[in-house]
């Protein structure tokens, strides 16, 4: 039998090999209640412009509603050989409304509907995606005022460099994630334009208003090319591509806390409630989560990239390679979302292991620059030669296998026989945190104002 929808020029059905590629209702069923609410929106605008009659567009709607309620309910039968969901629909609504169903068709195509559908759903998703972040910069914020003044160590190339607090590096994370927030608002703002009454890719000779079905799903105007309104699929890639950005955000943090949950590092402890033991070794407590955050990156990554090489060489205007924006978009996007909820979880119950953090933040060197500073401060030397003299000092300590403080003055003044006794003060890691009071510096006093803003501009509601 051929298809009842396009098959009119075709004496046979599809071979079951074309049924199976082309059909995309196995993924795209989750588009239902984007699907039926562009049906309402799109009908209601035929029967306004009058070009449905009132009685039709009633059945239409009723019957509309009746299979989302089927849909809801988990009662509607998918099936393959309908290929997909705008088909699966209007085939159920046909069952139910009689041929006043094939009028819904009139003005529109495949084409725009899914372009709308895709938009709508993206739409919402990146919503949740922007309000997920905010939980997720709320608990980083939290933990960063508890944590104001813990001391640990900061890294450059994984080699102590200086001592920082441990809500600053939290507070890193929230600058990150705002910036992400931007680009999912950014993306949401660019992509809200409506392709519905586009149709195919010419436009329609139907008197539409595509004003009014935009404004009634959401939508600030409508797309103002048609063959751009079924070709476009930059909301999807640029989506995914700031996806991908807090993706690897999230990877990244989500990598320092399965090095520091290490015994070697043991700078935080995770909760039960975000680890996993092992079936061997009963002292394990793994990192899973972090460990999935960081690998789930890949897929979203991927995604991006599948479909930037899908889109690359498609002429104007559909085509059906585009039907595989679907999957890719759907899942990474979902992906991103557990990530977001997993790494708020972990966040929220973490525990940094403030003694060890405060030891390792003292070693290394690490008040090194310090030293540095101070001779240039103190004693007017210029800081190529406070660098130099500072060097030397560590060579000793070095050799002696000893820290910095552990020097003797005298020891000191070999290398600089202007130092004196004050030299010690700022030596120690809570002096040094204390004295980084430059803009965005790491003092303990400026994460307090940086956390505290923070928690206040996250509580107001747009925020
Ligand atoms: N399932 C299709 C997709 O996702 C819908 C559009 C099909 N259009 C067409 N002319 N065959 O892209």
């Amino acid at each position: 039998m051929s298809n009842r929808m396009w098959g009119g020029r075709f004496a046979s059905g599809p071979a079951e090999i074309m049924e199976e590629i082309n059909a995309s209702i196995g993924f795209d069923k989750r588009l239902a209640p984007q699907d039926i609410r562009g049906s309402l929106a799109h009908v209601a605008m035929l029967g306004a412009q009058g070009i449905l009659p009132t009685d039709d567009v009633a059945a239409i709607e009723g019957g509309l509603k009746a299979v989302q309620a089927e849909i809801e309910s988990g009662g509607f039968v998918f099936k393959r050989e309908l290929e997909d969901i705008h088909m699966s629909v209007e085939s159920r609504l046909t069952e139910i409304v009689g041929p006043a169903a094939g009028r819904l068709h009139t003005a529109r195509s495949r084409n725009d509907q899914v372009a709308t559908d895709m938009k709508l759903w993206v739409r919402d998703t990146l919503d949740n995606l922007d309000a997920q972040a905010a939980g997720l910069q709320r608990a980083l914020a939290e933990k960063a005022l508890a944590h104001a003044g813990t001391v640990m160590p900061g890294f450059t190339h994984l080699q102590s460099a200086q001592p920082v607090t441990f809500g600053h590096h939290c507070l890193a994370y929230v600058e990150m994630l705002a910036r992400d927030r931007g680009r999912f608002r950014d993306a949401r703002a660019r992509l809200n334009e409506c392709p519905l009454g586009a149709a195919a890719l010419a436009g329609t000779s139907f008197p539409i208003d595509r004003h009014a079905t935009a404004a009634a799903l959401g939508f600030d105007r409508p797309t103002a090319n048609s063959l751009d309104s079924v070709a476009d699929r930059d909301f999807a890639l640029e989506s995914l591509s700031a996806a991908s950005i807090c993706a690897i955000h999230l990877s990244r943090f989500a990598e320092e806390l399965v090095v520091w949950t290490s015994a070697q590092f043991d700078f935080v402890k995770l909760s039960d409630g975000y680890t996993t033991g092992s079936s061997i070794m009963p002292q394990k407590r793994n990192p899973d989560a972090a460990e999935l955050v960081r690998a789930k990156s890949g897929r979203i990554v991927g995604a991006l990239m599948g479909l930037l090489t899908v889109m690359k060489g498609l002429p104007l205007a559909y085509s059906k390679d585009m039907q595989e924006d679907k999957e890719g978009t759907f899942d990474a996007l979902q992906a991103l979302s557990l990530c977001l909820a997993a790494m708020t979880g972990m966040v929220r119950d973490l525990e940094p292991n403030a003694e060890v953090l405060a030891r390792a933040a003292g070693s290394g060197y690490s008040t090194a620059t310090d030293l540095a500073d101070w001779l240039v401060r103190e004693l007017g030397l210029p800081f190529r030669q406070a660098h130099h003299v500072t060097g030397r000092l560590v060579g000793m300590a070095s050799a002696k296998g000893v820290g910095l403080e552990a020097l003797s003055l005298p020891e000191m003044q070999e290398a600089e026989p202007q130092i004196t006794q004050a030299v010690y003060a700022v030596l120690g890691v809570a002096n040094s945190v204390a004295s980084r009071v430059s803009f965005g510096g790491t003092a303990p006093a400026n994460v307090r104002a940086q956390a505290e803003g923070w928690l206040a501009r996250l509580a107001e509601p747009a925020a």
